[in-house]
C-alpha cells in the first residue's frame, strides 16, 4: 500500500508505538485505551477540538470524566463521533473510541444550551499568529462572548489555549454577571506543553501542571481533576493567571533560543572541523544544561515555538521593552535554511541548476504529518526556486505535502527519491530512514551524495556503502 492512500490508521499502525516508553509498564497501563477508570461524575466540556482540545478531552475522559468536545466544523464534528481522528497521534484514536464507546466522550458543535451544566469548561482553541505577531484571539473573543450570561458565578473556566499575559483577566472582565453584581465564574490558566508526536505521554506524564487562579480552593479542585491520572507525583505550580500565561510562552522561547544555539554551534564546528556529537554530549552532561534537546537540525518548525516566539516579542513590545536574543534567534533559525541548502550545493558541485535532489522527510518532526512551519518544506522551496528539480517522500505527512507542492515527485517509498538523484538530503528524523538498503539507494543515484540536516544516519556506516556524507556539524 502506498503511502499516498493509507489511511491515517494504517500509517499509525506502521508506527513504533511509544518509542521510548513501552518499555515503562507502569506508565504503559495509562497508555491502555482498554484500561477502565472508576467514573469520577466530573463533568468537563472541551471547547476546541484541534491538537490540544482533542488530547485534552481524550486524556480527561481516560482519567473518568465526563467529557464533551466541542468542535464548530460540523463534518469534523462527524468524524470525530465515528472515531475518525484527524491527527496523527499514536494512541489517540484508539482511545478516542474506547471512551466514546464508554459514554465518557462525547462531540458536539454547540456547547451553549448546556454551558451552565458542566463542573470545568476548558477552552483549547487556536490562538494563530495575527497582525505583528500578536496571537490571533478571535476564535477565543468568540468563545467567551458565547459563554458570557450561560455560566455560574461557582464554574470553573479553564484557558489552555497559549494566551497573551492579561488574556485572563480580560475573560473574567467579560464574564461577569451583566447586572453588575459581584461572582462571574472562576478564570483559571492552565497552560499545556504537550509535544507534536508524544502527545498522549506528555498529558499523562506532565514534567509539571501550572494553575493560575486566585483562589486557592479553585486550583486545588482543578489539580484534583488531573492527579487521578498521574503515575507520579507531578510537581504542581500554583500562581496567578499572568504568570500562569506567561510561563507557556517563556518556555517556549527558552526552547527556541537552546535550538538557535545549537543550530549555531553545529555550524562552528562544521568550521573548525570539530564533530558536534561529541561536544553536544560533553555539554549535556553538565545537569544546568542536560542532554534533552540538544540535537542539531535544519531549524525548529511546528504551529508554537515560531509563532510564540513573535507573540513574545509583541507582549515585549507592549510593554516598551527592546529585545536582542529571540529577534537573534528568529534569524538564526532563517539561517538553517540556507546552511543546509549551501551543503547540498556544495555536494553536487556548486550549482542546483538542473540538479536532481531527493528529499526524505517532510514533517516538522518524526512522528508527526504535520508540516506547518516545516523547514523541509522551506528548504525544498529554496531547492526549487534555483532550478533543481526534487522527488520527496514522507512516512505520514505525504496527503499534507501534496496541499503544498505542485512542482515535486512524491515517491510512494523512501528508495524512490534516489533515482536519478545526485544528492539525498535527510530532512526528518524518522527512524525507518536509518534502515534504508543503502547499497540499493547508490544504485539508483546518478552521484552518491547524502546531506543529514538530522544527524540521523550514522556517517562511517554511510561512507562505508560508498556515500559522500555531511551532517550538522559532523566532520
Ligand atoms: C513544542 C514544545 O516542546 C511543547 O512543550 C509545546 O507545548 C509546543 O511546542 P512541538 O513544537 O510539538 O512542541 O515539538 P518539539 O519537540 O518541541 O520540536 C519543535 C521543533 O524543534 C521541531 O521542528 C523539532 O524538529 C526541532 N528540534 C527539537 C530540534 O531541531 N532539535 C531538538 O533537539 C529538538
Amino acid at each position: 500500500m502506498n503511502s499516498m492512500n493509507e489511511t491515517l490508521a494504517e500509517k499509525q499502525q506502521r508506527q513504533p508505538r511509544f518509542p521510548k516508553h513501552n518499555a515503562l509498564a507502569e506508565e504503559y497501563r495509562l497508555f491502555d485505551p482498554l484500561n477502565e477508570a472508576t467514573p469520577t461524575g466530573v463533568s468537563v466540556c472541551v471547547i476546541g477540538g484541534g491538537f490540544v482540545g482533542l488530547v485534552t478531552a481524550v486524556g480527561l475522559s481516560q482519567i473518568g470524566h465526563n467529557v464533551t468536545c466541542v468542535e464548530k466544523l460540523l463534518d469534523r464534528v462527524s468524524d470525530l463521533k465515528k472515531g475518525d481522528i484527524p491527527l496523527f497521534e499514536q494512541g489517540v484514536p484508539e482511545m478516542v473510541r474506547a471512551n466514546i464507546n464508554r459514554n465518557r466522550l462525547q462531540f458536539t458543535a454547540d456547547f451553549t444550551e448546556r454551558a451552565s451544566a458542566y463542573d470545568l469548561i476548558i477552552i483549547t482553541v487556536g490562538t494563530p499568529p495575527g497582525d505583528n505577531g500578536e496571537p490571533d484571539l478571535n476564535a477565543l473573543r468568540e468563545v467567551v462572548t458565547s459563554l458570557a450570561g450561560r455560566v455560574r458565578s461557582d464554574q470553573i473556566i479553564i484557558i489552555k489555549s497559549t494566551v497573551p499575559v492579561g488574556t485572563a483577566r480580560w475573560i473574567a472582565e467579560q464574564l461577569k454577571p451583566r447586572n453588575g453584581s459581584r461572582g462571574g465564574p472562576h478564570i483559571i490558566s492552565n497552560p499545556e506543553f504537550l509535544r507534536e508526536g508524544t502527545a498522549l505521554y506528555d498529558f499523562f506524564h506532565p514534567d509539571r501542571i501550572v494553575i493560575g487562579g486566585e483562589s486557592p480552593e479553585i486550583i486545588e479542585r482543578v489539580v484534583q481533576c488531573y492527579r487521578a491520572g498521574m503515575t507520579k507525583d507531578v510537581p504542581i505550580v500554583a500562581t496567578s493567571n499572568e504568570t500562569a500565561e506567561m510561563v507557556k510562552y517563556a518556555s517556549n522561547v527558552y526552547l527556541a533560543t537552546r535550538l538557535s544555539f545549537v543550530n549555531e554551534l553545529a555550524a562552528v564546528c562544521d568550521g573548525l572541523a570539530l564533530n558536534f556529537d561529541d561536544v553536544a554530549y560533553a555539554m549535556g552532561l553538565d545537569r544546568r544544561i542536560g542532554t534533552d534537546y540538544l540535537d542539531a537540525g535544519p531549524g525548529f518548525g511546528g504551529s508554537c515555538l515560531p509563532k510564540d516566539l513573535e507573540a513574545y516579542r509583541a507582549m515585549a513590545r507592549q510593554g516598551d521593552v527592546t529585545l536582542s536574543l529571540s529577534p537573534a534567534v528568529s534569524r538564526v533559525n532563517e539561517q538553517q535554511v540556507e546552511r543546509v541548502v549551501e551543503k547540498i550545493r556544495g555536494m553536487v558541485g556548486g550549482a542546483l541548476t538542473g540538479a536532481r535532489i531527493g528529499a526524505l522527510g517532510l514533517s516538522f518532526k518524526a512522528q508527526t504529518d504535520d508540516l506547518r512551519c516545516s523547514p523541509a518544506i522551506a528548504i525544498i522551496r529554496v531547492l526549487l526556486a534555483e532550478g533543481a528539480s526534487v522527488t520527496a517522500f514522507d512516512p505520514v505527512a505525504m496527503s499534507n505535502a501534496s496541499r503544498h507542492f505542485s512542482d515535486i515527485a512524491l515517491c510512494d517509498r523512501a528508495e524512490d527519491v534516489a533515482t536519478n538523484a545526485d544528492a539525498i538530503v535527510v530532512l526528518t528524523e524518522w527512524p525507518e530512514f536509518q534502515t534504508l538498503d543503502w547499497d540499493a539507494v547508490k544504485e539508483r543515484m546518478r552521484q552518491p551524495n547524502i546531506i543529514d540536516a538530522r544527524n540521523l544516519l550514522d556517517p562511517d556506516r554511510i561512507r562505508r556503502h560508498g556515500f559522500q556524507y555531511v551532517g550538522m556539524g559532523r566532520r
